[in-house]
């Protein structure tokens, strides 16, 4: 039976004042119940049944790189739970050319409920939160997507065909990235069978590869790292990727990224060598198109046609489920708050 939405019930799931930095500080239960908390959160919304459990909370929401989900999440997540949400970036604050991390969380810890933060080096966000007195919330660094992870897990298990089996998943793509970290760490603490293929160049760095090793012995998970697309997509039922080219990147490293990453496209013959129904997920944005600037540059320099890690037929087909993961952002983004600020 599903625990009623109370604030006595989210006080049992031992989260409240915990920051959300990184899978790693998190155990399968922790991260379960997150995932359990989301899928109530987004019924109760759809029957209009949904508890304000936020309300007169404030969260500063820190975006030093740029973003569409991450930054409607936690503003619609708010909103819905009675809360409100104030948008900092460099540019138009004081943020990180004129006040240290540890002096802005400080500053900000007096006024708001919780921060979030958006930025490249992972240690900007430890030190937000070493300096906090409420929880900080990584809405990505140039290490981890955590906030991306929940919604991905959320999705594969809406979609998955036999529900609660283990999920079988391969990450195709720039896997030194924080969608190719998350991935890794996220399986191998959920117990997954996770399969990263791409060149050797663009593994995950020794230690994070380590770490998923160590918490696949806790959890059970198999971890398969490979060169091979056949290997690592053989029998997995959903396939991710994600952009070549990561915010803050240079542009000069598109031509070597392309020369790596094309036999690593997902492609309608990539989807055929998965598991029949297999699924295609991608954090979004994505280039599948030239409908972007930078879509129609690059393929347009590189002559491409057709998309770039995703190919516009799988992108347009029914095996897409993007456009899930892109909502359970929300309603994921929406657990942690209320998980931790209820
Ligand atoms: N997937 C994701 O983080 O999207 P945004 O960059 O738009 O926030
Ligand atoms: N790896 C991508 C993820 C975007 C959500 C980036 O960092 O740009």
């Amino acid at each position: 039976m599903t625990e009623p939405l109370t604030v006595d019930h989210i006080h049992s799931l031992g989260l409240t004042g915990r920051d959300f930095l990184c899978e790693l500080d998190f155990t399968a239960k922790e991260l379960d119940s997150l995932l359990q908390l989301a899928a109530q959160l987004k019924q109760a919304r759809k029957d209009h049944t949904e508890p304000e459990l936020l309300k007169r909370r404030n969260l500063a929401a820190i975006f030093e790189k740029t973003s569409t989900r991450t930054r409607i999440s936690f503003s619609v997540a708010m909103s819905d739970q009675g809360g409100n949400t104030t948008f900092l970036d460099g540019a138009t604050s004081q943020i990180g050319h004129k006040e240290s991390p540890a002096d802005t969380a400080r500053v900000l810890s007096r006024v708001f409920d919780a921060i979030e933060f958006r930025g490249s080096d992972h240690s900007v966000v430890e030190e937000l939160a070493e300096y906090s007195h409420v929880p900080v919330y990584n809405g990505l660094t140039d290490q981890w997507h955590p906030t991306q992870m929940l919604a991905d897990f959320l999705t594969m298990r809406e979609h998955q065909v036999d529900p609660g089996a283990q999920l079988s998943y391969c990450y195709l793509g720039d896997a030194r990235s924080n969608m190719g970290n998350s991935l890794l760490i996220m399986g191998a603490i959920m117990g997954s069978d996770i399969r990263i293929v791409a060149p050797k160049a663009l593994w995950p760095e020794q230690a994070v590869i380590d770490q998923a090793h160590k918490r696949a012995a806790e959890s059970g998970a198999s971890i398969t790292l490979t060169e091979e697309v056949n290997e690592g997509v053989s029998g997995a039922e959903f396939i991710h990727t994600d952009v070549w080219v990561s915010m803050g990147e240079p542009k000069e490293v598109w031509t070597e990224r392309i020369k790596l990453l094309q036999p690593y496209q997902v492609n309608q013959a990539v989807l055929d060598q998965a598991r029949p129904g297999a699924k295609a997920m991608h954090c979004l944005p994505a280039y599948h198109d030239n409908k972007t600037l930078v879509g129609e540059q690059i393929s347009r320099d590189f002559n491409l046609n057709g998309g770039l890690e995703i190919t516009h037929e799988v992108f347009e087909s029914p095996a897409n489920i993007a456009f899930d993961q892109a909502e359970n952002r929300m309603h994921t983004i929406k657990s942690i708050l209320v998980a931790t600020l209820a």
